[in-house]
């Protein structure tokens, strides 16, 4: 019988591209971060005609994410346990991935940990190779200063655009958002989330 562990993650060098992780044709959606997987089981339920996947780097948090899942409830969602960065491109088809959720990436605060951050033009320029046009890029953080940061990596790449009135708002004016552990987290030490939302062209 295979485990629930075998059914969610999968061994990534007999999977690649990981678009072979569903073999169902139906449209693919990823996470980066999934932290406790509040989202990868939660979002997932309300688009059964979608596939998504879930990366997440820390095997403590990859944990947490499967006690939140089951092959009967979450038949559309796998989880790979890897670090993201501006390699991605390596992982999935060309234009083959239609949307992007990214809650509360780490925000490393400190100067010179910026270099750390998820969000640097070589991570979006790769990104823009495995979206497909009119592909959407959803992001949250209760760091400020980290916002500014990507708005302004946005701003400076010609194949994104935002499809916020100003790039960065405090009211989620999408159907279906998920709070996940560390919006709530955030929130209650008085912290509320930016929310961005990003078009590649
Ligand atoms: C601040 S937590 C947020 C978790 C969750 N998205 C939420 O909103 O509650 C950031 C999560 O991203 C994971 N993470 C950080 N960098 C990552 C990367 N480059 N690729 C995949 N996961 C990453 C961390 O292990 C952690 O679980």
């Amino acid at each position: 019988m295979i485990s629930d562990r075998d059914f969610f993650i999968r061994d990534l060098d007999d999977d690649m591209p990981l678009n072979k992780l569903f073999n169902d044709g139906k449209d693919l959606y990823i996470e980066i971060g999934s932290g406790k997987g509040e989202f990868i089981s939660q979002y997932p339920q309300k688009h059964p005609n979608w596939n998504f996947i879930g990366f997440e780097l820390s095997e403590k948090r990859i944990i947490n994410c499967l006690k939140k899942l089951s092959p009967e409830d979450n038949p559309n969602v796998r989880l790979v346990k890897r670090a993201i960065d501006d390699t991605i491109d390596q992982l999935f088809e060309k234009a083959s991935v239609n949307g992007v959720f990214i809650q509360h990436p780490d925000p490393w605060p400190k100067r010179r940990h910026h270099r750390r951050r998820l969000f640097q033009t070589a991570f979006l320029d790769s990104l823009a190779k495995i979206l497909k046009p009119k592909a959407k890029v959803q992001i949250a953080t209760d760091h400020k200063d980290y916002a500014l940061w990507i708005v302004d990596i946005f701003s400076n790449h010609k194949e994104f655009v935002s499809l916020q009135d100003t790039p960065i708002q405090n009211d989620y004016n999408l159907e279906d958002h998920v709070v996940t552990w560390f919006e709530q987290e955030q929130r209650r030490l008085g912290f509320e989330p930016n929310f961005m939302l990003y078009e590649r062209i």
